[in-house]
């Protein structure tokens, strides 16, 4: 089935065995025999958009599959005519469309899954680095993208009606930040989400948001990687009206996340609301206890200015866990 897109029922994810190394060989493997001419390079790949690429080398290339391991990469094909574009993906010595890396035959993969094996980590960096990072983000409004995850990373796949449709990851309390430092996050953090465009407005983003809420459930205080895009925003705020119990856990962060670096996020939509309804900054005086109430981070400073987030989302191109890219930086996880 070389050169062919499959179409069989089994999908990648139901069907890669647990062996990165061995992959690694079969591609580089497949990659030598078509540079040296023994694979036909009249072959060619029909896409479901009905155009037909030709499998050549210089339209394949090695991605890499974690930001934390870069001898660790995936053979991909690109779009001749826009080279940043990935249309199939090679995985059991055939190519499979990047719609079909996503799908599923098996009806249990349903709802929020922890990403364990290794074609459950393909279908995380299709995701994230195909899908967010190039497909579906468009330049004018979606004002981030993610760096691939690194290996080990905690994440959830969120599955729906045979395909992945979402994910979001965490860093966990006591793991490392990656920044060279040593220092490890002092509270879980959800770092990065997302929903596919077809499947938004539907609840996803706020059940990964709930999901992530209560699997810390005994945890005080829980954070939100910094920066926040604007619809994660409207998530936090529709999140939080309806559920009160939660205003006072729910902190966006920097790194490692120690005091000085958290704002309440509850206390930033009501800044943000006072300020849109009576066009002024207001200063609240809150108490820690209070929860029903947004108040500010940080115990010891003065009154929280609340666009303290905005700056970092909008004056630094990648933040101090540099996962989170704005669309003027043009690195992708592939060329
Ligand atoms: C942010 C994101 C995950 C939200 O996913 P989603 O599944 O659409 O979220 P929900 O359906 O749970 O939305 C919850 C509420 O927020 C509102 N909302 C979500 N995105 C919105 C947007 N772009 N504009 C206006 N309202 C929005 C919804 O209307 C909904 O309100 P409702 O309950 O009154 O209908 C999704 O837009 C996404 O993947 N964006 C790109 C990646 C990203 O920005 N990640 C966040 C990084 S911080």
């Amino acid at each position: 089935m070389k050169g062919k897109i499959m179409l069989s029922e089994a999908y990648p994810v139901d069907i890669l065995e647990d062996d990165p190394e061995g992959y690694q060989v079969a591609a580089q493997t497949y990659y030598e025999l078509l540079r040296e001419g023994a694979q036909t390079s009249t072959e060619v790949i029909s896409l479901s958009t009905g155009e037909q690429v030709r499998l050549e080398t210089s339209s394949l290339c090695f991605c890499t599959l974690y930001r934390d391991e870069p001898q660790h990469k995936i053979l991909v094909l690109v779009n001749p005519q826009d080279t940043k574009t990935v249309v199939a993906v090679y995985l059991k010595e055939s190519w499979w469309s990047v719609e079909h890396v996503l799908r599923t035959s098996d009806p249990t993969r349903q709802g929020l899954m922890k990403v364990q094996s290794f074609g459950e980590r393909i279908v995380l960096f299709v995701l994230n680095t195909i899908v967010f990072g190039r497909l579906e983000r468009r330049l004018d409004s979606d004002d981030m993208f993610f760096l691939p995850h690194p290996a080990k990373e905690q994440a959830k796949v969120l599955w729906r009606d045979g395909a992945a449709v979402g994910f979001y990851s965490i860093k966990m309390k006591g793991s490392l930040c990656g920044d060279g430092t040593g220092a490890c996050y002092l509270l879980p953090v959800f770092d990065t989400v997302f929903v596919r465009r077809k499947n938004r407005c539907q609840g996803l983003g706020t059940a990964m948001l709930r999901d992530f809420c209560d699997t810390f459930h005994g945890d005080e205080a829980l954070g939100i990687s910094c920066p926040i895009s604007p619809a994660m925003y409207k998530v936090l705020r529709q999140f939080l009206l309806t559920c009160p119990g939660e205003r006072g856990r729910l902190w966006e962060v920097d790194p490692p996340g120690a005091w000085g670096q958290r704002v309440n996020i509850w206390l930033k939509v009501y800044l943000r609301e006072r300020t849109r309804q009576d066009g002024s900054t207001v200063h609240p005086k809150c108490s820690e206890e209070d929860t029903d109430t947004p108040r500010q981070t940080s115990q010891d400073d003065g009154p929280t200015h609340f666009n303290q987030g905005e700056s970092h989302r909008n004056g630094s191109l990648e933040n101090q866990r540099g996962h989170r890219m704005t669309n003027n930086v043009s690195k992708l996880g592939y060329p």
